[in-house]
């Protein structure tokens, strides 16, 4: 028998199963959620739920959100509908409060009958009570130096609590002007980003990673900017990658904050709430620095006469006093000063090169004198820098020095504080110098004659570390991960410390 194609066709789609026609059409409706889900700042009552809608249907300008005790939303103890603008790129946050501390929440958001996948949070605990806190400390993921791998597992790591990105979240630069070209990630767009349209399109690109929406699904997330959310050495009135001809910068760094506040999973409503504080019991204390937009001057040559000026902040007064007044009341355990650019640094001897710290706090030399002489002068207790930018991984004590870039005293007499360096996600360290080169610098850099403080320096490796808190002890560990060039990576557990909280000392675990 002869039949018509019409007829073949039609008969084709008649015999397709009813539930894969259902589910072909559910696999088109997943498109609206292409950004994955996001969850931050949690509070012991609240915490930001995010998604974002792409592409919009503008007969539909709300969606609809739930949050259920249980991952199969048997029990649903919040829910609502949020609007969606061309205003926030389509993004939506919703702060979802009136929670429970200390549990762990699942969220989906509803769009056009269609559910976004199913994301995880937790609140904070009111007090540890004994428990363990257990934070992975990230930074600097650039998309063309390679696969986020690192996110990947970290994502299935169950006793990670939360995640602490300190910035390099987007890198601004044209394709191939900043990354690794074997990695075959390529920028989107392709120039750098200088408008709020640019910035939110390189947004978009990073967000349909799979392992960075996969660990943003898997934790909630606290955040702070670096320089590269804006532009290479970013301060309050410009930037080194900022050129005359790319328009003004305060119309580029408001473009650029812009963006960060549609697609971050944070509270803030504009620059300034950026800088902000969480709270453990009287166990943990997280500040959160911006030491980018708010008052940072220009980054400067410490041959110039004008170095040490009292002008010159990093920080700015306000900042300053705020932090101070924090650390001084705190009665927390732990004080965390989650941070962007190095606070110690570190010397060489004589033929190797010294990083360039102008854009560090060494930049700033008054206002780090000014926070060293408050550690020491209110005997403020155990204060941690947690520290990104770097690219590469540091444990280091933190004391007064007599001379700049002179380091006399050891780690093993109690510091000021402790410094901890996050080494990049991807993005380039000295990992792609020789073997030789790489070992040389590393042995000089743990010659007690010349960095007494200095007690972990890796300047190779991709990863992060997870840091494990409670009242008695925090305990270190970095992961590393083998490959960036590809999705296909192993991770393992490297270098690992126990900062006791009763003498401040670090041994190595
Ligand atoms: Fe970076």
């Amino acid at each position: 028998m002869k039949i018509s194609r019409r007829k073949f066709v039609l008969s084709a789609v008649l015999l397709v199963p009813v539930s894969r026609l259902m589910a072909e059409s559910v696999d088109f409706k997943r498109n609206y959620f292409q950004h994955g889900v996001a969850s931050g700042d949690p509070l012991q009552d609240r915490v930001i739920i995010w998604t974002r809608i792409s592409p919009i249907n503008y007969a539909d300008t709300a969606l609809g959100w739930e949050v259920s005790t249980d991952p199969g939303f048997l029990n649903v103890v919040k829910k609502g509908r949020t609007e969606i603008s061309a205003h926030s790129d389509y993004t939506v946050k919703v702060d979802v409060k009136g929670l429970k501390a200390g549990c762990t929440y699942y969220y989906r958001f509803s769009y056009q009958q269609m559910m976004s996948e199913i994301g995880e949070t937790k609140t904070l605990p009111k007090e540890l009570n004994g428990a363990d806190f257990s934070m992975a400390v990230v930074s600097c993921n650039n998309w063309e130096d390679g696969y986020f791998n690192s996110f990947r597992f970290l994502a299935q790591k169950p006793e990670v609590d939360l995640v602490l990105h300190l910035g390099d979240y987007i890198y601004e630069y044209a394709t191939g002007e900043y990354g690794n070209p074997a990695s075959g990630r390529i920028n989107e767009p392709k120039h750098e980003i200088l408008t709020l349209q640019d910035y939110r399109t390189r947004y978009a690109l990073y967000r349909t990673d799979q392992d960075l929406q996969a660990l943003h699904a898997k934790k909630p997330f606290y955040l702070i900017w670096d320089d590269h959310e804006l532009a290479n050495d970013a301060y309050k009135n410009g930037a080194k990658n900022h050129q005359p001809n790319e328009g003004t910068w305060d119309v580029r760094k408001k473009a650029a904050i812009q963006a960060y506040l549609e697609w971050m999973p944070i509270r803030a409503k504009n620059a300034t709430e950026v800088r902000r504080k969480f709270e453990i019991g009287d166990e943990i204390a997280l500040y959160l620095m911006d030491e980018r937009s708010s008052d940072r001057t220009r980054q400067m040559d410490n041959t110039n006469p004008g170095f040490n000026a009292e002008e010159r902040q990093i920080i700015g007064e306000s900042q300053y006093s705020w932090l101070a007044n924090e650390l001084k009341k705190s009665k927390a355990t732990w004080k965390l000063i989650g941070n962007q650019v190095m606070f110690s640094g570190y010397a060489v001897a004589k033929g190797f090169k010294l990083p360039k710290y102008n854009d560090w706090w060494l930049g700033y030399p008054y206002e780090r004198a000014k926070v060293l002489d408050l550690l020491e002068r209110e005997k403020v207790g155990n204060a941690i820098f947690l520290t990104g930018d770097h690219h590469e991984s540091f444990v280091l004590a933190v004391h007064q020095e007599d001379k700049f870039m002179e380091y006399t005293k050891s780690y093993r007499q109690r510091p000021l504080a402790w410094e901890l360096l996050t080494p990049s996600i991807t993005s380039k360290n000295a990992d792609r110098r020789s073997e030789s080169e790489i070992a040389a610098f590393e042995k000089m850099l743990h010659n007690k004659d010349i960095n007494p403080h200095l007690v972990y320096g890796d300047i190779k490796s991709h990863g992060y570390f997870i840091a494990t808190m409670n009242k008695k002890r925090m305990q270190i560990d970095y992961y590393f991960v083998d490959n960036l060039l590809t999705n296909v990576a192993n991770e393992h557990k490297s270098a690992s410390f126990i900062l006791d909280a009763e003498t401040f000392g670090i041994t190595s675990n």
